[in-house]
């Protein structure tokens, strides 16, 4: 018998105890013994909840216990899952963790305490929820060179663009939606923001260059600029905009950033909509290869826990070669990185189009009845070159008064 404790109660550890007593058998199976919770850890009082029996609110008690070889971390944030991973660890006990936040700000040291205690920290559901794509990285795609990854890796932006685009809807009546849904918290800063999106796009990264990755160092931008009219634009030309989490390995330069992009239907994550995921590698072998499915959620999120917890009971007393190292990777900045750009400008096009060509070179100019003003596709610039355009032909533009650029979004088109 393996014993398991489960700190936090929550939404993600209730689907973990709930998933190890109805999928009993399976995981038995899975793990060549039955693995039985011990323990669950949290603040609060369950009364009337069969977890009554398991519950302690004494971290000691279960850091103490020999008998406890698995720790399931689903408390969220940094403290105390930081400090109490870390124990754990430390105490020759596995630990799994579903916290993007914990993996992102302290992955590399719990990957390396778990290395010199031979045992594992394993993560899998920190990305994706339940969509497979930490162990394809460390085991299937162990012979490739990743040269991209880009994801939609947050299920409440996607909902909300999701809601913008099929109907017309604005981004604060979305959110709103998305709120009353459960889907995004009261305080949706986080997910809207693009950090949670970064905190996955960094340990993805990590994971497809083996080094460790800053997460402050990445680009993000997140979606609360982006309007109902841009995706008026949007269905009149065939595209879509998704929230993409994307890092490109060009030799020995990486760019990694999280933003907005503008993408027709021939793009593989086209079609990854509401509050599912979507996942896409290229390695230099592989091709192209798509994860999709559900990224957030009680017991998709929880079934990719569960899966660590095999792996760990499988590899009792080794560490599974995952993760990265300590040495740092160098994101390059956001200057060299090159995209086309959708650009909104306030006038009427065949007034403005000739200063606009000036500026970006060659567009594609797309007009909307009744609007006064019009937008358009240039071709690919860098970010530095698109910016330095741009403020000249707003310098130039306003020079009356006018506003020139309304908006800017990255098209991948
Ligand atoms: N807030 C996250 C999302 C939860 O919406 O995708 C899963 O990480």
């Amino acid at each position: 018998m393996v014993y398991v404790a489960v700190m936090g109660y929550g939404t993600i550890g209730s689907g973990v105890v709930e998933i190890l007593d109805r999928n009993r058998s399976e995981v038995a199976k899975g793990a060549g013994e039955e693995v039985s919770v011990k323990y669950v850890l949290d603040l609060r009082d369950f009364p009337g909840d069969p977890v009554e029996e398991k519950l302690i609110h004494d971290f000691h008690i279960l850091l103490e216990d020999p008998e406890v070889s698995v720790v399931v971390e689903a408390m969220g944030g940094l403290n105390p899952a930081y400090p109490f991973a870390k124990a754990c660890l430390e105490a020759g006990k596995h630990v799994v963790t579903s916290n993007k936040a914990l993996v992102a700000a302290h992955g590399t040291e719990l990957l390396k305490i778990a290395r010199e205690h031979h045992v594992n920290f394993l993560f899998e559901a920190s990305v994706g929820g339940g969509i497979p794509i930490i162990r394809p990285l460390y085991r299937c795609l162990k012979g490739e060179r990743i040269e991209e990854i880009t994801g939609i890796l947050n299920g409440t932006t996607n909902y909300i663009l999701t809601k913008m685009d099929k109907e017309g809807s604005s981004f604060e009546a979305a959110l709103k939606e998305a709120q009353d849904l459960g889907y995004a918290e009261r305080n949706p800063e986080a997910d809207v923001e693009g950090y949670d999106t970064c905190r996955k796009i960094a340990i993805l990264t990590a994971m497809a260059t083996g080094k460790e990755v800053n997460y402050e160092d990445i680009y993000t931008e997140g979606i609360t600029r982006i309007t109902d009219v841009d995706f008026r634009y949007a269905e009149q030309m065939g595209t879509s905009v998704k929230l993409f989490g994307s890092s490109r390995m060009d030799g020995e330069q990486v760019h990694a950033w999280v933003a907005p992009v503008m993408i027709g239907k021939n793009h593989p994550l086209y079609a990854v909509s509401d509050v599912f995921n979507g996942i896409l590698v290229k390695g230099n072998m592989l091709g192209t290869s798509m994860f999709y499915g559900s990224g957030a959620g009680k017991l998709p999120t929880a079934s990719a826990v569960v899966a660590d917890i095999i792996e760990a009971v499988e590899n009792r007393n080794s560490t599974v070669p995952l993760g990265w190292t300590e040495e740092k990777l160098e994101i390059a900045g956001m200057d060299t990185s090159a995209h086309r750009y959708f650009v909104r400008v306030s006038g009427k096009a065949e007034e403005k189009k000739a200063a606009v060509e000036k500026a970006f070179g060659e567009v594609q100019v797309i007009v909307l009845d009744g609007m006064d003003e019009f937008a358009v596709l240039t071709k690919k610039l860098a970010e530095a070159d698109f910016r330095r355009e741009a403020t000249a032909f707003d310098t130039e533009c306003c020079k009356n008064g006018e506003s020139g650029i309304l908006q800017m979004i990255r098209a991948e088109l």
